[in-house]
């Protein structure tokens, strides 16, 4: 029997495409959100694990040293907070899980704590967490830093800031709540502890005053791809998004990481590796070559991928020759990962940065056809990587609902009559949805 694969979808709560062709007539109201409860229904229509909101916390201005390249062109800013948009999510759907990305570097861990875990219960057990460390000095600035904390010691903090919210989400018995009317007791006391958690960076009392959600803990993304990165993911990770080159790329990442979490002790088959791929699906061969062929005579479409590029990095990928290779040495305190698969494009080291841009537009392997054809280029590429699925990608500034459709309805059906994909929800909590297979 085929072994199926999961799909998730990556995307940013900032404004879906306004400016082409395809524009849709409620664009200008995108921030009340309803444009991706939208998405998230026919996300949930084609049966997706889910969807999983980016974030960043800053107007960055690292291309060409102005904010000019982000808000112009609407390229990661504005963006709104991901929680709320997590909860609508939730809240207008039934079985699709919701993962909003939350910075340790950030958010104290008490309250992160208790709004993944209340978040959890309005989900009904369908929340997740993609852990960041965040990647931006210009983000530290938000908050009082002068810069981002050294990369390896962001991870550090990550380390212990998890055991602490794993304590925090501990505190509570599963069976505290007893609710018993006859004794008038609501909550059982000696079920509720103090964690007294003291580490290097960071100190709680505890407990939580949530009650325990149903997941307990919220099912748990990670996105870091340096070495310490994997060594977090491994540890800590239900779903691991990741980007890869090529397929032997892929599947030398999904083997690290099982070795990885197999020597911690885990079981590898509870850690699914998520490959970002950026499938361009149409009615015909040809209209699909030549939605890829518009974007890469489109300087305005590069551009905006290395504002991206810039942001992520915090290198100013403007004063680089478009038609020329980039210099060797570039290196980052931000996403060391992205960085390097950026660079590495196709692998040849050859190409200028106009197709390392165009490189990055393909994801990991590119994915173009009819819904039959892309279909049958992911059930090969999942052959052969072993698993476990693809996240789809598409920067949100270049989403828009014909988009959703080509993928929801007209990708996924492909994919389920080849009983690639589940085609339908068994499990009430994401976590459970994840490990169905
Ligand atoms: C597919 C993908 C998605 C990511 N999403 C976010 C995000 O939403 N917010 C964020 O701050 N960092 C995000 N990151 C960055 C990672 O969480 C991580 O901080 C970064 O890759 C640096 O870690 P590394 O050097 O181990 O790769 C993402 C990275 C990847 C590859």
């Amino acid at each position: 029997m085929t072994k199926k694969f999961h799909l998730g979808w990556f995307m940013n709560f900032i404004p879906p495409e306004w400016d082409s062709d395809y524009t849709s007539p409620d664009v200008a109201s995108w921030a009340n959100g309803d444009f991706y409860v939208d998405m998230a229904r026919s996300m949930e229509r084609a049966c997706f694990d889910f969807m999983m909101i980016e974030d960043t916390v800053m107007v960055a201005d690292a291309y060409g040293g102005t904010m000019e390249g982000s808000l112009k062109n609407s390229v990661f800013a504005p963006k709104h907070d991901p929680l709320p948009l997590a909860i609508k999510v939730a809240a207008n759907t039934s079985k699709i899980g919701v993962v909003a990305t939350l910075s340790t570097s950030f958010y104290p861990p008490y309250l992160l704590a208790r709004a993944c875990s209340t978040a959890d219960s309005i989900a009904g057990g369908r929340f997740g967490w993609n852990i960041v460390s965040s990647a931006e000095d210009r983000a530290a600035q938000n908050f009082g830093l002068d810069r981002l904390y050294e990369h390896d010691e962001r991870y550090n903090m990550a380390d212990e800031y998890f055991e602490l919210v794993n304590q925090l989400w501990d505190s509570w018995e599963p069976d505290a709540v007893v609710m018993d009317r006859e004794t008038h007791t609501y909550a059982d006391f000696r079920k509720v502890h103090t964690i007294d958690f003291a580490g290097k960076y960071f100190k709680s009392r505890g407990p939580l005053n949530t009650i325990p959600s149903p997941q307990h803990k919220p099912t748990i993304l990670q996105a870091g791809a340096s070495p310490r990165g994997r060594a977090f993911a491994a540890k800590a990770a239900d779903a691991i998004v990741a980007v890869g080159t090529g397929i032997q790329g892929m599947k030398e990442y999904r083997d690290d990481i099982r070795r990885r979490a197999a020597e911690m002790g885990r079981d590898p088959d509870d850690i699914k590796l998520m490959f970002c791929v950026s499938p361009t699906v149409a009615a015909t061969e040809q209209e699909a070559k030549a939605e890829v062929e518009r974007i890469a005579n489109n300087d305005l479409y590069i551009r905006k991928r290395l504002v991206e590029i810039s942001s992520n990095t915090e290198i100013d990928f403007s004063v680089f020759p478009l038609d020329e290779p980039l210099p060797a040495g570039l290196t980052t305190n931000g996403e060391r990962g992205s960085l390097e698969w950026f660079m590495r494009g196709d692998g040849s080291g050859k190409q200028t940065l106009r197709q390392l841009a165009l490189h990055m537009a393909k994801q990991g392997i590119e994915m173009v056809g009819t819904p039959a054809q892309v279909a049958e280029q992911m059930a090969q590429a999942m052959e052969e990587i072993g698993g476990d699925g693809f996240l789809i990608f598409k920067p949100g500034w270049d989403l828009n609902r014909k988009y959703i459709t080509d993928i929801c309805d007209g990708l996924v059906p492909e994919l389920q009559r080849r009983g690639l994909v589940r085609s339908e929800y068994t499990k009430p909590t994401l976590r459970q949805t994840l490990r169905e297979f």
